[in-house]
């Protein structure tokens, strides 16, 4: 019973601490210092960028991703351009899982921050399957909570947080080698406070927007609930951050 439960929905009250601190906070005290300590690591992440053309262009080519591209009110990047060098090689998407059979491309995100509205294309390789195939619950869950604190940290007063809970609903299996779209949006913000829902769903060439959103069926659902320790604004002052 315990188990059936686990397998089902898992709360995980704490990672998010270290993840959406690790994966935000400025290189510090400089980046070059952080480079010196890892060069090792640093060298790895370079030489492992791989990306796999046949995902980019399937994506790409998707109606999906040229309505997000023509729409004004959202902002493109890719997962690259926002974390800081010194950084990458513990970031979640960046280092300890880019690569090869396992997150194979650079992830493309849409993200508008007022709205707080965020979509992201995932390609997981065939590595991060367990011995069904099927992608790890785990790598799920740090991709869902690294995904939902993006979307709702802009919300909180220092720009920053820490994931308070994390409830997932696992509905189905993803199988391992397949591109996903994560989408969430900002439920309710006040304060220190903010909540997120969001979903994963195996890509699919009919998915349009708007109805992304409202996906009844996705493979994972997910809830954050992110805080800003009230300490984080000394932080803030010290430019930490
Ligand atoms: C976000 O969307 C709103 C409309 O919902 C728009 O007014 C705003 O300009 C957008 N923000 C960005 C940064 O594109």
């Amino acid at each position: 019973m315990a188990f059936r439960l686990l397998n089902r929905t898992v709360v995980l009250p704490t990672l998010g601490f270290g993840l959406g601190v690790a994966t935000f906070m400025k290189a510090w005290p400089d980046e070059a210092g952080a480079i010196t300590l890892n060069k090792g690591k640093q060298n790895t992440v370079e030489t492992q960028v791989l990306p796999r053309s046949d995902v980019i262009q399937k994506i790409t080519e998707s109606r999906l991703y040229q309505q997000l591209r023509q729409d004004q009110n959202m902002q493109q990047s890719r997962q690259s351009d926002k974390i800081p060098a010194g950084h990458k090689p513990y970031h979640v998407g960046q280092g300890i899982l880019f690569g090869k059979d396992k997150l194979e491309i650079d992830p493309l995100i849409f993200l508008n921050e007022t709205e707080g509205k965020l979509t992201v294309f995932y390609h997981l390789g065939k590595d991060l399957g367990n011995e069904k195939g099927e992608v790890h619950k785990g790598i799920i869950s740090l991709l869902m909570d690294e995904a939902l604190c993006y979307c709702g940290f802009p919300r909180l007063p220092s720009k920053r947080g820490v994931t308070a809970k994390l409830s997932l609903k696992f509905n189905r299996d993803i199988p391992a080698d397949s591109t996903v779209i994560l989408t969430a949006s900002v439920r309710e913000s006040k304060g220190r406070k903010c909540i997120i829902d969001g979903n994963l769903q195996v890509y699919n060439e009919q998915h349009v927007l708007p109805g992304l959103w409202g996906e009844k069926e996705p493979h994972v659902q997910a809830e954050c609930i992110l805080v800003e320790p009230k300490w984080f604004k000394y932080f803030r002052r010290l430019n930490m951050f």
